[in-house]
C-alpha cells in the first residue's frame, strides 16, 4: 500500500500510478474528493479525486472501497473528464457499502467552517466531515441505497427531518426538498453508477486468492488522520495503514509492503500546527519551485524543511517498510538544506512526537544542516548519477527514519524517478 507520511500532497498519486503498472487492482480505502492526486504522463496531466490512480492502465481494475465517502455527481464528472481524455473507466468498481456525500453535507461543511471563524479548520468544503459524522451516527445513506428508490427516499426523509431545521434555525439556510433531491440522485446518478456498484471486499479477496497483485492507495496522510493526526486540524477518516483493513475489508496479514510517501520537504494546506513552517523567502521558494498550490482547491500550501520527528512517528504508526521520497528536485537550488531532527519544547529536547497537542504548537525545530547539490536533478534517471550531496541527503533521511528509501522523485512526470536500490 501507498500512504502519505506528512499532511498530504506528498505525491501519492504519482507513485501509485508508477507502481500500478505491475498491479491487477488499485483500491482507494478512505477519504473522498478532498483528495487531489496528480499524474503527469507523457506531458498530459490528470487530476484525480475519487478514481484510483491505477485507472490509466487498461489491465488494472480501479476500485473505490467501502471506507470512501462518495459524492456521486463529482465521481460522474471525473469519469466524464477521464473519458474525454481517452481514459476508459468502464472497469471501475464502487463499493455498495461506501457512504454518499449529499448536498446537505457540503452545505453543513461550509456553514460550520464559517461559524468557527478564526478557529476554522480550513477544510476542503467538500462535505467530508459531515458525511463521516452521519456514517458514525448511523444515519448516512450508502451507495447501495441508490439501488432501492423506496429505501433511498425513506432514509433521506429521516435524515432531512433533522438536517433541515439545523440548517434553517442554526445556520439560516434554506431547507432541502426530499423529492427534488431523491429524483436528482435516483434519476441522474443511479442509472450511470449501477453497473459499477459491486461487492468490492469479495473482489479484493478473489484477486488475492488468485495470486493477483493489489495496491491500496491512501489519500490524505498520517498527520491528517482522525486518530493520529494533529486533531482537530485533521480530516474525518483514517488514512494510516491500519485504515486499509477497515476501509477495504482486508486483514493486516494481507499487507506485505507499506510505502510511505515523503516529500523531500513538507507542506500543509489548511489550519493547524506546523513546527517547521517557513514564512520567509525559503518558504516562498519551496512554494514557487514546488508549485505548492492545491490540486483542486488551488489554495497556497504552507511549506517548510523536512521534519524527521514526524517521519519517525509515521514509520511506527504505519509500520512503513520503505519510503518513496518525492520532489527532491525542488531543493536543487538551496544550499544549505536543513532537516529537523528533534524539537525543543519548553527548553527540553524531544526526539519523538509529543502526544500533547499544545506541545506540538510550542515545539521549536532543532535542525541539522546539510550541503546542497546546486545541480538540476530533473533529468537524472539512476542513482549512480546523483551528485554526492543528494545521495548524502537521501541517506540522512533513511538514517533518521530507520527505513530505506526505494524510490525517489525528481520531477512530476511518470518517468522522472530514480530507483534507489543499492548501487551495484
Ligand atoms: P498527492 O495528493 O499525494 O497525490 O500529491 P498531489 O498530486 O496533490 O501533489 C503533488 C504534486 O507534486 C503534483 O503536482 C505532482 O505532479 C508533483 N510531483 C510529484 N512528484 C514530484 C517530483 O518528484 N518532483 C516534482 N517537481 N513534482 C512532483
Ligand atoms: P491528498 O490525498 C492535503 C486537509 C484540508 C484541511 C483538513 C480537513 O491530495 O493528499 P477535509 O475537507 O478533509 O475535512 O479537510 O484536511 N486535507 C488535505 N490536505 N491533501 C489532501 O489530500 C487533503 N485532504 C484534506 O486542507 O486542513
Ligand atoms: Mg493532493
Amino acid at each position: 500500500m501507498v500512504v502519505g507520511t506528512q499532511w498530504g500532497d506528498e505525491g501519492k498519486g504519482k507513485f501509485t500510478d508508477l507502481l500500478a503498472r505491475d498491479m491487477d487492482m488499485v483500491v482507494r480505502y478512505q477519504g473522498g474528493h478532498n483528495a487531489g492526486h496528480t499524474l503527469v504522463v507523457e506531458g498530459q496531466t490528470f487530476k484525480l479525486q475519487l478514481v484510483p490512480s491505477g485507472v490509466l492502465y487498461p489491465h488494472v481494475t480501479p476500485m473505490i472501497g467501502n471506507g470512501v465517502v462518495i459524492d456521486p455527481r463529482v465521481l460522474l464528472d471525473e469519469v466524464d473528464r477521464l473519458s474525454a481524455a481517452g481514459v476508459d473507466c468502464g472497469r471501475l468498481k464502487i463499493s455498495g457499502n461506501a457512504h454518499l456525500i449529499l448536498p446537505y453535507h457540503q452545505t453543513l461543511d461550509v456553514v460550520a467552517e464559517r461559524h468557527l471563524g478564526r478557529n476554522k479548520l480550513g477544510t476542503t468544503k467538500r462535505g467530508i466531515g459531515p458525511a463521516y459524522a452521519d456514517k458514525a451516527a448511523r444515519v448516512g445513506l450508502r451507495v447501495q441505497d441508490l439501488l432501492d428508490p423506496k429505501i433511498f427516499r425513506e432514509k433521506l426523509g429521516v435524515v432531512l427531518h433533522e438536517k433541515n431545521p439545523l440548517l434553517a434555525k442554526v445556520y439560516n439556510r434554506l431547507p432541502f426538498d426530499i423529492e427534488t433531491l431523491a429524483n436528482q440522485y435516483l434519476e441522474e446518478c443511479r442509472p450511470r453508477l449501477e453497473a459499477h456498484i459491486a461487492d468490492t471486499v469479495g473482489l479484493v479477496h478473489d484477486a488475492l486468492e488468485g495470486g493477483q497483485n493489489v495496491l491500496f492507495e491512501g489519500a490524505q496522510a498520517m498527520f491528517l488522520d482522525l486518530d493520529h493526526g494533529t486533531y482537530p486540524f485533521v480530516t474525518s477518516s483514517n488514512p494510516v495503514a491500519g485504515g486499509v483493513c477497515v476501509g477495504a475489508g482486508v486483514g493486516p496479514r494481507h499487507i506485505d509492503r507499506v510505502i510511505g510517501v515523503t516529500k523531500a520537504y513538507i507542506s500543509r494546506v489548511g489550519s493547524g500546527p506546523f513546527p517547521c513552517e517557513l514564512t520567509d523567502e525559503i518558504g516562498d521558494h519551496l512554494v514557487d519551485v514546488g508549485r505548492e498550490y492545491g490540486t483542486n482547491t488551488k489554495r497556497r500550501r504552507r511549506c517548510g524543511w523536512l521534519d524527521t520527528v514526524m517521519l519517525r512517528h509515521a514509520v511506527r504508526v504505519n509500520s512503513l517498510s520503505d519510503l518513496a521520497i518525492t520532489k527532491l528536485d525542488v531543493l536543487d537550488a538551496l544550499d544549505p538544506i536543513k532537516v529537523c531532527v528533534a524539537y525543543e519544547v519548553d527548553g527540553e529536547r524531544r526526539d519523538s512526537m509529543p502526544y500533547h497537542q499544545s506541545e506540538i504548537h510550542r515545539a521549536v525545530p532543532i535542525y541539522e544542516e546539510l550541503p546542497g547539490w546546486c545541480t538540476d536533478l530533473s533529468g537524472v534517471g539512476d542513482r549512480a548519477a546523483l551528485p554526492r550531496e543528494a545521495e548524502d541527503y537521501l541517506r540522512f533521511i533513511e538514517e533518521q527514519a530507520g527505513v530505506p528509501a526505494s524510490l525517489v522523485g525528481v520531477g512530476p512526470g511518470r518517468d522522472q524517478f530514480i530507483s534507489f536500490s543499492p548501487v551495484s
